[in-house]
């Protein structure tokens, strides 16, 4: 019997023998602003179906790493949903095409994986008769288990529009125990359980077009799709893709770390299911860079994430137990996708936090469901509304199932499809904002130009200084022109590095080069008019500012020691997520889950300029991307397979695909200083660093920092810190000192208040007007008097500019006098207002030229009342 393992390996190897080149699954992540994930072998293709671009290969066999999503709720339900999965396929562009892909198709199954003939039901698209014959002339099918199926069953597309065509379905029969009768045929209602798909040959011929319309490709290609889990039951005898040694170690994995049992209760197979195929699709998700998010592929993730963590609830677990799975799915994947075994760490910590920052999501979602539902009963509603559901889900990340059962538990009516209602509004916005940005994207000028006159030549690699005839001068903003060479040596800003500056001259013209912009391949300058008008069709002279292009080589350079120096010190999880190079400063984006220490940033910054003081040299080849990948690039999202790439190396260190421009001896650095390290988003942290004379100077302005400091302490270097540390021990103590002569100094000025007081109507009366003393001390004074005295009332006030009053009021007094009226009368009179209680007061007014009319006003009070 084969092991899932086996398949994997057979089916390359069939498909090597039959010329095929093997190509390593491409990241999860596509490379193709029209789809968030990875979902078929054939997404890393499409440019060679459209014929957008030149296959490398005309036959290729791959194991793609997949993940779907349209279909989560079933996931754990069935014994066939996945979001994880991996499909077997192999491929032609313009190569061999229906009779090669039916014949080896029926080959492989039936001598490889020994699949029972009896057992094998085939399925064409309606019109199809060129499949239907090679089905049962070459490969000698019966005809009775051949049916023809329409659009819905038989024609693949990847998208709305693009490549598709109609394909043809191989499906093993498991029996009318599944589903139908001895009669039932493929494709009669009611046996979705009992005929499984295994593989899927789409005859890729056709362009789907906007309006709905199909053209013919320029080629006819060939797509197929096997889904390994799936043909691992088959031929593992299980009805369950759960139970084949691909996923059932992992469902007993899932068994031991939440105390659960497999095969006994039919929700609780559903869990450990869903905890078994979401370990996949996480670590997964992890490996290719994917950090958890509100938004796009981070969203997809934690949707997952978080859905297992839930089910993990569901079986009664409630300490973290999900990123323990990592381990298990590592040690099961890892001779297929050897790079898991490099990110483990990595993936276990991300998925530990959320994990974490879920598990107190869910704690806090219960409780503002409870609210809310309180909040219904207590107004007579017997129904949650779709709004709040979707808040909770949407805002705190809290599962509309979880909402659900305690809504039903406390009797609250719910509805699903108004919940529902939000996610399609909220899906409709996103959708709509990737079709702006899509647009954006569009230059009908540029179009029409490459189809005109094709790339523009670059020579900037190896000259500054070129000539170029003018093909085309358009008129900019601000009398700027638009400029457009056959040939340019100026750099177009791409890859994260900024542009070449410099002179363009020729025929009495004369322009200064401010930006230089690429698209499809066209690099349009923009030029500052100093003399004359560009003629097009005329010569031109275009001189890159050199100083400007060194230092922005240097700093370019530098940025990929930093890639390589981060990578040695926090791990090799670290990837670079953007960076930007310019003449100043250079700028790298990457990710990592937390803040880098004051020491690993020493450690990074030391190791690069200790690579740097190595002056090693930089060497730049032009290969292929399976020679750069051998050679140990760093290979980032999105690279093509075949594609010739550009590799930059420094030797012994660093071994980057860069289209960059670069020194040729990193020792031309010079210095290397890290200015800042921050956050910028989930996970992805950012360095902004010099170089060179940057660096030289930042390290100049500290050292002019210093000297100021040294002059107003007076010290030199040798003494600052100690001179400092003085300074501020003294600054501590005499503080202290001060406070301490202050309270003493509140003390003797309340006793001398003493003698301010005058007597009325028996009652001690003390008042008195201060000019700076504080609200605070006003109060402390206030305190001691009624501390210290009986039968007396108490009035302060205080203002340079703005009007402050404290009156206190002894016990026995209050029925008569109250502070918080004597200040408020004082305050209204001062353009302000107060009170408080009626033994202490404090209030305050703008005006603090009225303070003694305030306090006359006070006094007249305090004669009438007392
Ligand atoms: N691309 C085809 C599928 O996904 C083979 O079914």
């Amino acid at each position: 019997m084969l092991t899932g393992n086996q398949i994997r390996k057979e089916f390359i190897e069939f498909f090597e023998a039959k010329h095929h080149k093997h190509f390593e699954s491409a990241s999860l992540i596509p490379d193709d602003a029209t789809l968030l994930l990875t979902v078929a072998g054939m997404v890393p293709f499409k440019p060679y179906f459209l014929g957008q671009k030149e296959a490398p290969y005309p036959r290729v066999t791959t194991y793609q790493k997949c993940i779907r999503t349209n279909d989560l709720e079933n996931v754990g339900r069935t014994a066939r949903h996945h979001t994880f999965f991996e499909m077997l396929g192999n491929f032609s562009f313009g190569d061999y095409f229906k009779k090669e892909a039916i014949e080896w198709s029926w080959e492989f199954v039936t001598e490889v994986l020994k699949i029972d003939k009896d057992k094998l039901w085939v399925s064409v698209f309606t019109t199809d008769d060129e499949a239907e014959q090679i089905w049962i002339e070459k490969c000698n099918f019966p005809k009775e288990r051949l049916v023809r199926l329409g659009e819905d069953e038989n024609w693949w597309a990847a998208g709305p529009t693009g490549s598709c065509g109609p394909c043809s379905e191989i499906h093993v029969d498991l029996g009318p125990a599944y589903g139908g009768d001895e009669n039932s045929k493929l494709g009669d209602e009611g046996t979705d359980n009992r005929f499984i798909e295994i593989w899927n040959l789409v005859f890729t011929e056709w362009n789907r077009m906007e309006d709905g319309s199909l053209e013919p490709l320029p080629k006819k290609n060939i797509d197929t799709g096997a889904g390994l889990e799936r043909i691992a039951a088959m031929v593992q005898g299980k009805s369950n893709n759960f139970e084949t040694d691909l996923l059932f170690p992992l469902v007993e994995e899932a068994v031991k770390l939440t105390n659960s049992q497999y095969g006994r209760d039919e929700e609780e197979n559903f869990s450990l299911k869903v905890i078994t195929d979401h370990s996949r699709a996480v670590t997964f998700l992890i490996n290719d860079g994917v950090i958890p998010s509100n938004e796009g592929r981070g969203y997809v993730l934690r949707r997952i994430l978080r859905r297992a963590v839930r089910h993990g609830r569901l079986l009664g677990q409630s300490e973290l137990f999900l990123y323990k799975m990592v381990d298990k799915v590592v040690s099961m994947m890892e001779n297929a996708y050897p790079d898991l075994r490099s990110n483990i760490d990595h993936i276990k910590k991300v998925v530990k936090i959320e994990e974490e920052k879920f598990s107190r999501t869910l704690d806090q979602g219960m409780q503002l469901v409870n609210q809310e539902i309180e909040k219904l009963k207590a107004a007579g509603i017997t129904k949650l509304d779709g709004e709040v559901t979707f808040k909770l889900y949407d805002t705190y990340g809290f599962p509309y199932e979880l909402t659900e059962e305690i809504c039903q538990e406390k009797e609250i009516e719910i509805s699903k499809e108004e919940f529902e209602a939000k996610m399609t509004e909220q899906k409709e916005k996103a959708r709509a904002a990737r079709e702006v940005v899509m647009e954006k994207g569009q230059d009908s000028f540029i179009e029409e130009f490459y189809d005109k006159y094709g790339a523009t030549e670059f020579t900037g690699y190896t000259t500054l200084k070129d000539t170029g005839k003018l093909l085309s001068a358009r008129d900019g903003k601000d009398g700027k022109k638009l400029m457009i060479f056959d040939t340019t040596p100026f750099y177009g800003e791409s890859g994260g590095q900024a542009a070449d500056i410099g002179i363009i001259t020729g025929n009495g013209f004369e322009g200064k080069v401010i930006d230089v912009q690429k698209q499809k391949g066209i690099f349009t300058h923009t030029v500052e008019v100093l003399k004359g008008t560009p003629i097009e069709g005329e010569e031109y002279f275009l001189e890159v500012d050199e100083a400007n292009r060194m230092a922005t080589a240097k700093n370019h350079t530098a940025t990929h020691l930093l890639h390589e120096a981060l990578r040695e010190v926090l791990g090799s999880h670290v990837q670079q997520a953007g960076s930007f190079v310019n003449g100043e400063r250079l700028r790298f984006d990457f990710n990592h889950y937390e803040a880098m220490t004051g020491e690993e940033l020493e450690k990074v910054e030391e190791l690069v300029n200790e690579k740097i003081a190595e002056a090693i040299n930089v060497s730049v080849a032009d290969m292929s991307m399976d020679e750069a990948k051998k050679a140990g690039a760093t290979a980032l999202f999105g690279d093509k397979y075949g594609d010739v790439v550009r590799v930059v190396s420094v030797e012994g260190f660093s071994i980057e695909l860069c289209g960059g421009t670069h020194i040729d001896n990193i020792g031309k650095i010079g210095l290397f200083k890290i200015e800042s390290e921050a956050g910028i988003a989930a996970g992805i942290r950012r360095i902004e660093a010099v170089t060179g004379k940057g660096a030289y100077k930042a390290v100049k302005n500290i050292e002019m920092l210093l000297k100021n400091v040294e002059k107003v302490v007076k010290s030199d270097e040798a003494n600052l810190l100690d001179r400092v540390e003085k300074m501020v021990e003294t600054i501590k103590e005499n503080s202290k000192e001060l406070e301490e002569l202050k309270s003493r100094f509140t003390q003797i000025e309340a006793q001398a208040l003493a003698e301010n007081s005058e007597v009325i109507n028996g009652v001690t009366v003390i008042m008195k007007t201060f000019k700076t003393t504080t609200a605070d001390d006003l109060r402390k004074m206030v305190d001691y008097v009624k501390d210290k005295m009986t039968n007396t009332v108490v009035v302060l006030a205080s203002g340079a500019d703005k009007a402050i009053f404290a009156a206190g009021v002894t016990k026995e007094l209050t029925s008569k006098v109250k502070a918080g009226n004597l200040v408020k009368e004082a305050a209204v009179i001062t353009g302000g207002n107060g009170g408080g209680r009626p033994d202490f007061a404090q209030a305050g007014g703008k005006d603090a030229t009225k303070i003694q009319e305030a306090m006359n006003a006070v006094k007249e009070t305090l004669k009438n009342s007392l």
